[in-house]
Parts: structure tokens; C-alpha cells; sequence
């Protein structure tokens, strides 16, 4: 096991901010040296475009891109030809849904979908339904959104044609049985698309394991930088499906008469100049992240969040919305005090957590409230950062709370 403290060490903010608490691992994570340091170098020593020149420092510029494509395939499983640089899994959501519903979906047809899912895999599907006449149905889930394979195989008839999930829920943290899901799936020829925003960096990733059909994630939520979504997908789909964008660096020739012809996946989704030094960021993130060991995260997070769950589940004022769930953020409410004002009071004292409805806007049907307040932990939090948040919670009265804002 890695020694927290050490780890530390490795991240800039932490060091720079040595009083704060950042229990909002959920929304960002924070950047190691490594990865700042690779886009530094970059910017510095071979700062080109990629795959368009023949000097030098292009030619370094275009090992550093593809050698992420290695990278990100280490830390999944699966073939660097399957891994697809997009904006963030945003956009790899939105590519998803787009690329099936103009092939696979038609009127009559559903897509299966979960009430704690976040809007970038609600949005794209609500949008796509309208136009193409496709249902859209949501999976039961439990009091802590988690749900079971038995219930879901229940919902499926020959119109579900597709099923879009998030691995983990950003609010709830609810794990969902993926592997189960595919499989039972993949039975009926369902297609299975993974947000997998909040599992990536938290917990081992196995594509091929999974047996997923899309698997997508963004680099922030990992150490990496902002701005670098991966799209995973099976690579006949792949091929199959068509890109949301057209333009430069994707297309193999086109002609006057308007037809053309584009590469390959996965190059045919990177049109443009794709965020070169995030993507360069993301290679040496993933390699941080394989140098502690995914399982010695996920076990260090799971020690951390029991820790947490025993320290406030007897709080005679708290409401606590996930007390089960073995991993994730801690998601809860202070008795008759609005979530953004017991935000405000931690950050009074120098804590840093997320409130309100954490863009699962329709979770409300499942745990009964819009506004609750986040608490998402990662690998280089510690218990004492626990117990200090805790201490301060405890302090918190309604008349603490409004004097932080008068
Ligand atoms: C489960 C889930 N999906 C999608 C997103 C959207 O991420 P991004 O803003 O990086 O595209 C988030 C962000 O919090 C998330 O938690």
C-alpha cells in the first residue's frame, strides 16, 4: 500500500493549500507533478500538431499522442485501436448516442436508461428520442440507486435495443452490475453503453472483462487534465458508427462532387486539433495512477469511506442518503438547513465539498430531495481530513450556518 503522505507530496494543490480539505473529488481531482510536468515538456521542447509534419519535433509530438492511446489501453484493457480522444465523457456520451441513434434506433424502439443517471447521459438520449421516435424507460433501482440484474431482466422485450448507464452514480455512489447487465444483455443483442466518469481513477477498469460495448470516461476525474474525454467502444462498432464531427484529420480524401471518404476509427472521431497537450497529460496520469495500484486505491478509498460512514451515521442532525454503499461519495443533508448553506459553512472552515442536485436532476424520484450536500473522497485524502470535517459538522447550528452569510 501506498504511504498517503508521500502521496501528498505529489500534488501541487494539496501542498499549496496545506489548511483546506477538498472533499470535492467528484466535480475534479486534483493534478499530480507528473502530469503537469508532461505538458510543460511539451509546450517546451516539441510543441507541433500532430500527424501533419515531418520535422523533429512533430514526429515526437506524434509518438507522445499515440503512446496515450498505449497508456489508456494498459489502465482498461482493451486495444489502443479502441480508445477514441474526445473533449470529455461529455462529449464521448453524446458521440454514443448519436452514432446509434442514427443507425441502431428507430421508432418504437427503447433505449434503457436510470433515474441517477447524470444529464450528459440523460440529455443526448432525451434529445435523439424526439427525433428519431425511440421510448426512453428507466431501469428500477433501489433506495440507494443501485440496481439488480433480476429487476432489469424484467424491463427487457425486443424493442430495448439499447442500455446506457453510469458504472458509478456521481451522488449516490451506487456500483452497478455491470458485467451482469452486459451479459444479460448481450443475450438479447442489447447494446451497453458505461459512463464511467466517477469509476475511472477510483477502482480497476477490465473493458474486455466487462464485456461492455462502450465505455467512456473524462481525464479530470483521474489526475489527468481538463479537456480530454476517451471514448472505449468495441471496434466493429466503432467502425460501424458514424463521427458527430467532420473536418480536418479524419477524413482519408474527398472530392469536388461532395463525397468523402474517412479513416478509420478511431482517428475518423478526432477531426480537428484535438487537445494535444491534455491528452499527452492524460498518458503520465494513467501511469501515476498504475504506480500506486487501481486496487490499492479502490481498497485505501473503501477504508476511507467506512471510516467516514462510521464517523457521522450517528449524527442526531444528519440525513445521510448512502450509508450502504461500499464506495463513492457520501451524500447527505443537515436537518432544516438548506444544502448550499451547510456548504457555505464548511467553507468557512476551509473545506471544500459540492451542494445542491449534482446534475442527476431526476434522482429526487428515488431519494426524495433535489438538494443534498456531496462529500467525494480520493486516494490522497486522509483520515484526519475525515475527522476534522466531521468536528466542523458538528458545530454546525442554523444560527452557525447564517452567520457565515451576514
Ligand atoms: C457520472 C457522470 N457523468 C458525466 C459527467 C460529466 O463529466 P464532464 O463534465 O467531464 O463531461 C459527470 C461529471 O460530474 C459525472 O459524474
Amino acid at each position: 500500500m501506498f504511504d498517503v503522505n508521500e502521496v501528498r507530496k505529489d500534488f501541487p494543490m494539496i501542498m499549496n493549500h496545506p489548511d483546506m480539505i477538498y472533499f470535492d473529488n467528484g466535480a475534479t481531482t486534483y493534478k499530480p507533478h507528473c502530469v503537469l510536468d508532461a505538458m510543460m515538456e511539451y509546450y517546451t521542447c516539441y510543441n507541433s500538431n500532430i500527424e501533419r509534419g515531418d520535422y523533429d519535433t512533430a514526429i515526437r509530438a506524434d509518438k507522445a499522442y499515440a503512446h496515450t492511446r498505449e497508456s489508456v489501453a494498459k489502465l482498461v484493457n482493451c486495444e489502443t485501436k479502441e480508445v477514441v480522444f474526445l473533449a470529455n465523457v461529455t462529449a464521448a456520451l453524446n458521440q454514443v448516442a448519436y452514432g446509434l441513434a442514427k443507425d441502431h434506433l428507430k421508432e418504437g424502439d427503447t433505449v434503457l436508461l436510470s433515474e441517477a443517471e447524470h444529464a450528459s447521459n440523460l440529455l443526448p438520449w432525451f434529445s435523439l428520442s424526439k427525433q428519431k421516435g425511440f421510448r426512453i424507460h428507466y431501469i428500477p433501482l433501489d433506495q440507494q440507486a443501485n440496481a439488480d440484474p433480476e429487476a432489469l431482466e424484467r424491463c427487457l422485450d425486443d424493442s430495448v435495443k439499447v442500455i446506457s448507464l453510469a458504472y458509478v452514480s456521481n451522488v449516490l455512489g451506487s456500483v452497478q452490475p455491470i458485467k451482469e447487465i452486459c451479459r444479460i444483455a448481450h443475450e438479447r443483442n442489447i447494446l451497453v453503453c458505461v459512463d464511467g466518469a466517477q469509476a475511472i481513477g477510483h477502482r480497476k477498469i477490465d473493458f474486455k472483462d466487462l464485456d461492455a460495448d462502450f465505455f467512456c470516461f473524462s481525464s479530470h476525474k483521474m489526475c489527468g487534465p481538463d479537456g480530454v474525454g476517451v471514448l472505449i467502444g468495441k471496434y466493429p462498432l466503432l467502425q460501424e458508427m458514424d463521427p458527430l464531427l467532420l473536418g480536418g484529420g479524419m477524413n482519408a480524401r474527398f472530392y469536388a462532387d461532395g463525397s468523402y471518404i474517412l479513416k478509420d476509427a478511431p482517428e475518423k472521431f478526432e477531426a480537428g486539433t484535438p487537445n494535444i497537450e491534455g491528452v499527452i497529460g492524460l498518458s503520465a496520469a494513467c501511469e501515476y495512477l498504475m504506480s500506486l495500484g487501481m486496487d490499492q486505491i479502490h481498497a485505501y478509498e473503501k477504508e476511507l469511506r467506512s471510516h467516514f460512514i462510521d464517523q457521522i451515521k450517528d449524527l442526531d442532525q444528519i440525513i445521510l442518503y448512502n450509508p450502504d454503499n461500499l464506495s463513492g461519495p457520501v451524500t447527505f443533508n443537515v436537518k432544516d438547513i438548506f444544502a448550499q448553506d451547510v456548504a457555505g459553512y464548511l467553507a468557512s472552515k476551509g473545506i471544500a465539498v459540492r451542494s445542491g442536485n449534482h446534475c442527476a436532476k431526476i434522482l429526487h424520484e428515488i431519494i426524495g430531495t433535489d438538494q443534498s450536500v456531496r462529500a467525494s473522497l480520493y486516494f490522497y485524502n486522509t483520515k484526519e481530513e475525515i475527522d476534522r470535517f466531521v468536528e466542523a459538522l458538528k458545530g454546525l447550528s442554523l444560527e452557525s450556518a447564517i452567520d457565515v452569510f451576514i
